[in-house]
């Protein structure tokens, strides 16, 4: 028989695989974030020696901030991103400043709901504050990143005046203060640039973790990518000496991505998981994700486990990718 978990359990399950599996989530989240690819990635790296891990495309960092190199650079065009983590290293932000900050927000949106959300949203649209965007991003509707033609935060209340519990404003505290920890203690960089900018300055003992935006998905003012994109990405991964790992969608039931043809002569991992389209079992659909190296592990016919979430993933062994004709 199938037993359906409420939102609640669900939300309480992934916080029990998180804590199992000592992911650390990043204070700031945004969509397309690798969570679930983590510990997939951790795999592929496996004992590569490198002395700088170079992430163009950092989003919510969560993919670095787990590697936890000792020197970083985290780039993206996004300035509220680099932002707010520029923030937390400079000291503006502190545990302490987050914590009263979103301890009074707090009390303000569970009075007055949309209504101090829309206000907050203004504020920050006129100063763009660090502190601003993450309660934005942690109150919005789904998390979301999105900013309109004019570069201002459009995304709406995610409807839960109640969002910052006691328990929650401490799990916010709690992931920003692991950043804190690790930026006084590791080399880490936060640049708002382009990757082309990012990807001219590789040296051969970086290790570069990309991350693009999908082609013809997300368009917005920090997260459009159109075919130029994808070709001069390609051009600058190709012409590099460092090893990477490039994140990216392999195939749906409908279509498979056109755009990894390019890279067939790389080593294509593939991982395939399914996700549900509302609550019935029906409606499961299957994914898969790529991961392209341009180097092989000696061991890469490992069984891969998923670290969090509630979809179902199911290993799948390497494969040879084959182009299609
Ligand atoms: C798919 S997200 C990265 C997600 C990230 N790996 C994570 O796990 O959270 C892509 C990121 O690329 C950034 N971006 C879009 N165009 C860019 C460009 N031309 N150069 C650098 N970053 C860009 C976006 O702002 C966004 O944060």
């Amino acid at each position: 028989m199938i037993k359906y978990l409420s939102k609640s359990q669900i939300e309480e399950l992934i916080m029990d695989i998180e804590k199992k599996t000592k992911l650390n989530i990043p204070p700031i989240k945004c969509q397309g974030i690798k969570t679930k690819l983590v510990s997939w990635i951790k795999d592929n790296l496996s004992d590569i020696k490198f002395d700088r891990w170079v992430e163009p495309f950092m989003g919510s960092g969560v993919v670095g901030f787990n590697i936890r190199p000792r020197k970083a650079i985290f780039a993206d065009t996004n300035i509220h991103l680099i932002n707010f983590y520029n923030a937390i290293k400079s000291g503006e932000i502190t545990t302490a400043i987050a914590r009263s900050f979103l301890e009074s927000e707090s009390i303000k949106l569970a009075k007055s709901g949309q209504k101090y959300y829309n206000e907050v949203r203004e504020r920050f649209n006129i100063s763009f504050k660090p502190l601003d965007f993450l309660f934005l991003n942690r109150s919005c509707f789904n998390g979301m990143i999105r900013f309109n033609r004019f570069g201002k935060f459009n995304v709406p209340f995610g409807h839960k005046p109640k969002r910052f519990s006691k328990a929650y404003i401490t799990k916010i505290v709690n992931q920003i203060d692991y950043i804190s920890q690790a930026v006084k203690l590791l080399d880490w960089q936060f640049i708002c640039q382009d990757f082309r900018v990012t990807l001219k300055i590789l040296d051969k003992n970086d290790f570069v973790y990309c991350d693009p935006p999908y082609l013809g998905r997300h368009v917005d003012y920090f997260d459009s990518w159109n075919e130029e994109d994808e070709k001069d990405l390609f051009n600058l991964l190709d012409k590099s000496n460092s090893k990477y790992i490039l994140s990216t969608w392999h195939s749906n039931q409908y279509r498979s991505n056109k755009e990894i043809e390019k890279y067939k002569q790389q080593n294509i991992q593939t991982k395939e998981h399914f996700y549900y389209v509302g609550a019935s079992e029906k409606n499961r659909n299957a994914m898969t994700e790529a991961l392209i190296l341009n180097y092989m592990l000696p061991k890469q016919n490992i069984d891969y486990t998923v670290q969090s979430g509630v979809q179902l993933q199911i290993m799948e062994p390497k494969r040879k990718y084959k182009t299609r004709k």
